[in-house]
């Protein structure tokens, strides 16, 4: 998931050329799962229309404070639209927007939600080179920084004028990975380091034969990409799973049996922040996997099985260790299983799923957890699909741990 996704963007279009430009940046926002909210100035309209940009926001576009052409609703509120928003952009920032912004004069509803607005600010300029380079712009950029507002800084290259230099605004995929960086540098869990089991184990009962489960691995994964997109560097140690990794925070090792989980667990353990083991091992394996294929000779067919080891406990038991984190799956007397779970492996916290919850178990998109604690507390959540779940135990490891 992206780190934008699902944030409230107002975007403040003012009258440049570049103005254009903002309906690709609207389109890339929405893409990245962004609600997007577009408020112009009267002169942004000479350069892209408010059509253009309602039908790609899927929001009406905002540029005066009255509304004519609705009764019902005929004051534009800065205020509450600048409570509503999680960020605001501002692009292209024109020379004249800017000196309003520093001096605080507020003569059109962009200004005004500018300075009504409680959250982060982020401004593109986009002028002539003559005009950017300009002491009292200089100025303006620094007093812009010092009230906290976040510069997008302008590229170089041919301009509007015809001349060629620093002015033009930065391109709308600069602009949101430039966001995007700055939010990843204000999460507290940037920087760290998290280990990961998912998926299932196969355990060779033959060269063409497996003990093995349902697991898809996709909860290691929706918790995998959820960590990186707050900046974490990730091992993820999985087993054989047909779930794809595209995320360069990610580092994958794929393994097949328990005992290559574990060997990999104890390799990379060392270092590791928080460790998450969300993986279905299989608690058994043939005590000796035949090395030829077995025949069907008989009418029954007895193997005998040893217990591999239980990696999660292995990591509890160590002198020293990472914030531990387990899951626990149970079909009855969930509650009583999982406290002892929780007590038997050390676990800091224990994610419990009941294959008795409608929409949690193998192979579907959804989950149902209760969180359990070293201190005996359970929270109970809804059924959510397992991107926002993984954000959930994320947003508890970061509570439990900053
Ligand atoms: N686990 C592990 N190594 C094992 C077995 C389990 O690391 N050999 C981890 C799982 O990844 C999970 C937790 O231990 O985080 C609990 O797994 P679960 O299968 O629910 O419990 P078991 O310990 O296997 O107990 P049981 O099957 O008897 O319920």
């Amino acid at each position: 998931m992206n780190i934008l996704s699902g944030k409230k963007v107002l975007l403040g279009i003012t009258g440049g050329i570049a103005a254009y430009k903002t309906t690709y940046l609207t389109r890339l926002l929405v893409k990245a799962g962004v609600s997007v909210k577009v408020v112009m100035t009267p002169s942004a309209k000479d350069f892209v229309t408010p059509l253009t940009l309602s039908t790609l926001s899927k929001n009406p576009v905002l540029s005066t404070f009255t509304n004519e052409d609705d009764d019902n609703d005929m004051w534009n509120n800065h205020v509450d639209l600048g409570l509503w928003a999680d960020l605001m952009i501002i692009a292209p920032c024109t020379a004249n927007t800017m000196s309003k912004m520093v001096n605080g004069t507020v003569d059109n509803l962009l200004l005004a939600v500018y300075t009504s607005a409680k959250c982060p600010v982020y401004f593109a300029p986009a002028m002539d080179l003559d005009m950017y380079k300009h002491p009292s712009t200089t100025q303006n950029f620094e007093k812009l920084a010092s009230y906290g507002n976040f510069m997008i800084p302008a590229g170089d290259g041919e301009l509007a004028s015809g001349l060629s230099g620093k002015g033009r605004m930065a391109e709308p995929e600069e602009i949101v990975s430039f966001i995007e960086q700055q939010l990843l540098k204000e999460q507290p869990l940037r920087g760290k380091k998290c280990l990961i089991t998912a998926g299932p184990t196969h355990e060779s009962i033959d060269p063409v034969r497996f003990i093995g489960n349902h697991s898809t691995g996709k909860m290691g994964m929706a918790l995998a990409t959820d960590l990186a997109n707050r900046g974490v560097l990730v091992t993820l140690i999985m087993g054989p799973s047909s779930v794809k990794t595209d995320n360069v925070l990610i580092e994958r090792i794929n393994v097949i049996s328990a005992q290559e989980m574990y060997e990999a667990v104890h390799a990379n353990i060392n270092n590791q922040d928080y460790a998450i083991f969300s993986a279905a091992v299989a608690d058994y394996k043939p005590a000796i996997p035949a090395h030829q294929k077995i025949k069907k000779s008989s009418e029954t067919l007895t193997l005998e099985l040893v217990k591999n080891p239980d990696i999660l406990a292995s990591v509890g038991a160590m002198e020293s260790h990472p914030f531990l984190v387990g899951f626990a799956l149970e079909t009855e007397n969930e509650m009583e299983h999982a406290f002892a779970k929780a007590k038997k492996k050390n676990t800091d916290l224990l994610i419990l799923n009941s294959m008795n919850d409608n929409g949690a178990g193998f192979g579907i998109d959804t989950n149902k957890i209760t969180i359990i604690d070293n201190q005996g507390n359970a929270q109970e959540f809804p059924v959510k699909s397992k991107t926002l779940v993984a954000k959930d135990i994320v947003d508890e490891i970061v509570k439990r741990t900053s």
